[in-house]
């Protein structure tokens, strides 16, 4: 480097680096993930580091980003909201070089005993600030640069786990609690396809969101409530603001962190279950571990964990360099975006034929694997978002949902004038499918182009085989995808009845398949013959029919027939169902195709249990007068089982979930942190249970 070219980078960087803060922190639209982010930041931390002289007051690294929207009243911080470092080494190292250097703060020898931590989740939302005066909530602030922050109350008080009022008696004279507001990973994906949808429909002023933190600052930061109650917000209380009152002098505020969540959980405020209190380095690096290995399964976004030392005298005793706690670090795992180019698109057929885009990226490791595919959703979202071959894109992937791309980062001038052609999917194609042939076609108001050649297209005929034998439909175990591949390119299989015929012998011929394989899909095959009207109904994979839809048509009609039979105004008056679903329903059974099918299918041997208005699982139901029939809401977090554990029991026995408390709701299950339902089932007088209620009433205990 010459001696000018520290300074023209950094002056660049700078540049850089304050232009995606606004986008980041002000127009809630990041450009670039946040580990690129990072690694500009680092960059020009290491050039200032080496050259003093470049260090200027307004770099980015002098000062705390974040500032107040127009539109909002400013609040100034009784105590400033801090950032904790980060410690970016995703290795067990980071949380070794903590622990040292808290040891080292406290002059501390190999001969002391090892320090108690709280280890807890490193959320990825936005943080809050809550004040509770005399138990009541009446003020919530944004962090903004963490002296001053924004006063978003009105679009706080629209999350229902944050309760208006603390259970507490007496309630502190005043109660700052900090924590994160931010949104699950389903709720995230469920609002991206509503988001579609509405696009879809020719709303002007939407957008899809570029992942949950973004979701959730957008929503917080709406200047109108009502936008931000319609935004399925979460939010985890992990620390305190300002305290007065909590006991006399706050003698009642307890000795550790770990005592303190547990505090603010008694007082009703959501506080994650994910943490544990640890000894030492060790405990650090096998929290790190543990957390790591299940990060897909949790239900939100986490970027890394963090660490506290437990005893806050001993915080208080560490203190504080500079905006920084000595006594907290975040330890982070493998980001879950990253840029990577984009190779080329591919067009995938779906079961129903639908077209749809998928991204050929360089490989790039993302979310801890390394990802070479990404969808694109549909032709107008590519060129909405305008993704063209040769583009840096931004690739998301979080937990099992599948790697998408989100976003395009726009390079130099010179790269822009070069890029390739706008995305025309019907071009592409010269209007044929890629798999069969058949002409393309897309209806009337839809996004989606789709194969008009049904279950003759190969691509189509494996999709509905994998849907059918699918967990949640048939559930024939032992057929996965790279035997459908095989079974239908060796003709082994053009409809579904013939899966049933497969013998022995035809299964044995087919390349690496052995006798114990093949004798194991026969036993599953057989197996799945027994199954509920609503399985059977959804692996059919009739369009726009969902497991519950399938369930609610079983359980209005009772039985097959009539559903084949129903006309749409019949179809109209099962819950839910709307012009859309019955159409779709009632053409489904008006091609002789498909009634051939089901008979050749009961021909083979399947079968389901059909009783008069209630289809119920015939091989381990466990229906009992008391549950059939009946509507159910869950709501909050149950001790053992989980929302589907409890939705599957339930539905076994005959009853039905919903997701809101009507007076037509029989009970409501809750568990902690449940919310505003269970506060208007006691409102309308509706029977709650916990869950041991429920399994008594499942076992007919209470019937
Ligand atoms: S403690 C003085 N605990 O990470 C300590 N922060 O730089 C203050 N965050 O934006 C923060 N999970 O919103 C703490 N379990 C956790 C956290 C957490 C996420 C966020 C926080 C802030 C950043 C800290």
């Amino acid at each position: 480097m010459s001696e000018s070219e520290p300074a023209h980078r950094a002056a660049e960087l700078r540049a850089m680096l304050q232009q995606h803060a606004h986008h980041y922190y002000v127009l809630d639209a990041p450009q670039i993930p946040d580990a690129e982010y990072d690694r500009l930041f680092q960059e020009l931390e290491a050039i200032e580091a080496a050259h003093p002289e470049l260090r200027h007051d307004d770099s980015p690294t002098q000062r705390v980003v974040g500032g107040v929207l127009d539109g909002f009243v400013a609040v100034r911080h009784a105590v400033p909201m801090l950032s904790i470092r980060t410690e970016t080494d995703t290795e067990p190292s980071g949380a070794v070089a903590f622990d040292a250097r808290v040891r080292r703060e406290l002059a501390l020898t190999e001969a002391d005993p090892p320090i108690e931590y709280a280890a807890e989740l490193k959320f990825d939302g936005l943080a809050m600030n809550l004040r509770y005066e005399a138990g009541v909530l009446v003020q919530a602030a944004t962090r903004g640069d963490g002296e001053t922050g924004e006063d978003v109350t009105q679009n706080i008080r629209t999350i229902a786990q944050i309760p208006r009022r603390l259970k507490c008696e007496p309630p502190p004279a005043v109660l700052e609690v900090r924590g994160e507001v931010y949104i699950r990973r389903d709720d995230f994906e469920a609002l991206n396809e509503r988001q579609r949808a509405l696009i879809a429909e020719g709303a002007k002023n939407e957008k899809t969101f570029v992942n949950p933190r973004n979701a959730a600052a957008g929503a917080v930061r709406q200047l109108d409530p009502a936008i931000a109650a319609k935004r399925p917000l979460s939010f985890f209380a992990y620390g305190l603001g300002e305290v007065q009152g909590w006991g006399s002098d706050n003698s009642a505020l307890p000795a550790t962190h770990s005592g303190l969540l547990d505090a603010l959980g008694a007082f009703g405020l959501p506080v994650s279950a994910e943490r544990a209190v640890v000894q030492g380095a060790e405990g650090l690096v096998r929290f790190h571990a543990a957390i790591g290995a299940r990060r897909d399964s949790l239900p939100f976004d986490i970027d890394g964990v963090v660490y506290k030392v437990n005893n806050r005298a001993l915080q208080q005793r560490l203190g504080f360099v500079t905006r920084e706690p000595r006594w907290a670090v975040a330890h982070k795992y493998p980001a879950q975006e990253q840029m990577t180019r984009l190779l080329g698109i591919d067009i995938q057929v779906g079961r129903t034929g639908k077209l749809t885009p998928v991204a050929k990226l360089e490989p790039v490791f993302v979310g801890g694997t390394t990802v070479s595919n990404a969808t694109l959703h549909n032709e107008d979202e590519v060129r909405r978002k305008d993704v063209r071959v040769g583009d840096t894109v931004i690739v998301r992937r979080a937990g099992d949902v599948i790697p998408q791309v989100v976003g395009v980062v726009h390079d130099s001038a010179a790269v822009e004038a070069s890029r390739g052609e706008p995305f025309d999917l019907y071009q592409r194609l010269s209007g044929q499918c890629p798999v069969c042939g058949s002409p393309i076609g897309r209806e009337e108001g839809e996004v989606d182009w789709r194969c008009t050649g049904g279950l003759t297209c190969p691509a189509q005929r494996k999709e509905a085989i994998l849907h059918f034998a699918g967990r949640r439909a048939m559930d024939i175990e032992g057929l996965g995808d790279k035997l459908v591949d095989q079974l239908v390119d060796g003709g082994l299989i053009r409809t579904l009845p013939e899966l049933y015929t497969l013998g022995l012998a035809k299964l044995c011929a087919l390349d690496r398949m052995g006798d114990k394989s093949a004798a194991n899909l026969l036993a599953g095959l057989e197996a799945s013959k027994r199954t509920t009207l609503g399985r059977f109904l959804y692996a059919l994979g009739i369009r726009h029919i969902g497991e519950t839809t399938a369930k609610d048509l079983a359980r209005h009609f009772g039985n097959l027939d009539r559903i084949i039979e129903a006309a749409e105004a019949q179809l109209l008056e099962v819950n839910d169902v709307g012009p859309v679903v019955a159409h779709s329903v009632r053409s489904f059974f008006d091609q002789p195709h498909h009634r051939e099918i089901i008979e050749q299918l009961r021909a083979v041997g399947i079968s389901w249990q059909e009783t008069e208005g209630v289809a119920v699982a015939a091989p381990d139901a466990i229906g009992i007068a008391g549950v059939t029939g009946r509507t159910f809401v869950l709501t909050g977090t149950l001790p053992t089982l989980t929302r589907d554990a409890a939705k599957e029991l339930i539905e076994a026995a005959g009853g039905k979930v919903t997701g809101s408390v009507s007076k037509k709701t029989n009970y409501v299950v809750a568990g902690t942190e449940a919310g505003s339902k269970l506060d208007k089932a006691n409102e309308l007088g509706v029977m709650v249970l916990d869950e041991a209620g429920l399994l008594a009433l499942l076992q007919g205990e209470m019937a």
